[in-house]
């Protein structure tokens, strides 16, 4: 036993403690009605990191805090900067929860709480690994810390404040854990994340819902008109039949594409613990190239008319439907989002006006090099550390200030997480086991030392 893996199991009780602590925040950033939940968690990060040596600084903002720190540290390392958000996603259908999503509750070696893994889980064993190094005196580089409030739900303050922030989160080394492991115990860099944009579609029709008898045939109904609009976005062979949509597409390199297929997507066991084909995308394309390389444009949800018991025989006025699209590199989210709505603008039939709102760029794809120096550094570290080499993922998700924040700070970026598929992230029942947990940290307690 190293002597990390020693201070993880002598305080290991301690540990979960202030995890529960930690988790029982109703930090939900989607939702102004939690602010003061996301306020108090910001807070009790920043008397953290104070507790583990850092200079901290909570940075206030028009919607919800950042916590910043500093832990100076050996002047001659590339120094590192960490970025984690402490907001989580609604809990939403709560009664689906075995035992309440903010209160944690630890069954069978998983902490199931909202937020246990995304992201609470993964910054805490990042915390810990903090502490066992301090304790140990290890020789560190100088460790900055930013964790937002709101990645969830936009990343508004970060978005607005980062450039003013340069200086401060100045860095070698841009470090984040928010990523998954390609399957249990693997340990798992992420090479790729997709930028992310959104917008919602406002479809009407008459000044108010109309008796589908007495108008039926004659006023055009526009959730008709909406499923129209929303079935044309995409081509019979799954393709997004947006023109233009897919021109400034980056084609992965032939290096990149051959890595992940070193470690593709199993469609037989995903479709397994999915109960469902894996159909979604452009049809002719491996699973692993359509979620890791090729952008989409997705129905997140749609809506209008009468949703109650029974029937209801309308026309109703008004139809909507939120839309996002992943992005893939090459692909500008401003510009995406411009092309997309304006093309959706041309696509009223008569007798129906088409809106589109609340456009939100979120950020652009990341895509990073299996050569780059700090990649081959984790590397080693990871193969010390578990045994074996790590494999390289191309993720479909999205983590959409990365890509400015490495931008800005001039850090290398570094994605190494220790989520896995069962955990449950943005579902009922999100969980992280202990197992993971200690392993996000035997991996920074490895990987630290020896940038
Ligand atoms: N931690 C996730 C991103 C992630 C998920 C990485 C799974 C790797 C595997 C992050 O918190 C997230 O959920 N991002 C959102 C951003 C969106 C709400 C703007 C996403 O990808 O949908
Ligand atoms: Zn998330």
């Amino acid at each position: 036993m190293t002597s990390f893996q020693d201070y993880y199991a002598s305080n290991q009780d301690r540990f979960v403690q202030e995890w529960k602590d930690f988790l029982r925040f109703k930090s939900i950033s989607a939702d102004e009605a939690y602010k003061a939940d996301c306020v108090a968690c910001a807070e009790w990060l920043e008397r953290h990191l104070a507790g583990l040596g850092f200079q901290t600084e909570l940075w206030p903002s028009a919607t919800l805090p950042l916590v910043y720190g500093v832990l100076p540290g050996n002047p001659k390392k590339p120094t590192v900067l960490f970025y984690g958000h402490y907001d989580v996603q609604p809990p939403d259908p709560v009664d689906h929860w075995h035992s309440p999503p903010f209160e944690p509750t630890l069954r069978d070696g998983r902490m199931y709480a909202r937020g246990a893994q995304d992201n609470k889980g993964q910054v805490f064993y990042f915390l810990k690994a903090l502490e066992a190094l301090g304790a140990a005196g290890a020789d560190l580089p100088t460790i900055k810390v930013i964790i937002e409030g709101e990645e969830e739900s936009g990343s508004t303050a970060i978005h607005l404040g980062l450039e003013g922030w340069a200086e401060k989160l100045k860095a070698d080394v841009l470090m984040v854990c928010d990523t998954g492991v390609l399957s249990p115990g693997v340990p798992t860099v992420t090479m790729g994340l997709r930028g992310i944009a959104h917008f919602d579609i406002k479809v009407l029709g008459p000044k108010i819902d109309l008796h589908s008898g007495v108008y039926g045939g004659v006023v055009l109904n526009p959730l008709q008109a909406l499923a129209s609009v929303v079935a044309s976005l995409h081509a019979p062979d799954g393709s997004v039949a947006v023109p233009g949509f897919y021109d400034k597409v980056k084609k992965p390199s032939a290096e990149d594409l051959a890595i992940a297929n070193e470690a593709p997507i199993n469609p037989v066991e995903i479709s397994a613990a999915l109960g469902v084909e894996l159909t979604g995308g452009e049809h002719g394309l491996p699973a692993t190239e359509r979620r890791g390389f090729r952008p989409t444009l997705e129905v997140n949800g749609i809506g209008g008319g009468y949703q109650g018991a029974g029937n209801k025989t309308v026309i109703p006025s008004e139809g909507f439907a939120k839309i996002s699209m992943r992005l893939v590199d090459g692909q500008d989210p401003e510009e995406t989002l411009r092309l997309v709505m304006n093309h959706i603008q041309t696509l009223a039939p008569a007798g129906t006006r088409i809106e589109t709102l609340h456009p939100v760029a979120g950020g652009p794809a990341l895509l990073l090099s299996v050569k780059a120096p700090v990649v081959q550094s984790a590397r080693k570290a990871l193969l010390a550390a578990f045994g074996r080499e790590p494999v390289y993922l191309w993720e479909g998700a999205s983590i959409p200030i990365v890509a400015k924040l490495a931008k800005v700070s001039g850090g290398q970026p570094l994605l190494i997480g220790f989520g896995e598929e069962g955990d449950m992230i943005h579902a009922p029942n999100e969980s992280f086991s202990l197992k993971q947990l200690e392993a996000g940290y035997r991996y920074v307690t490895s990987f630290l030392p020896v940038l």
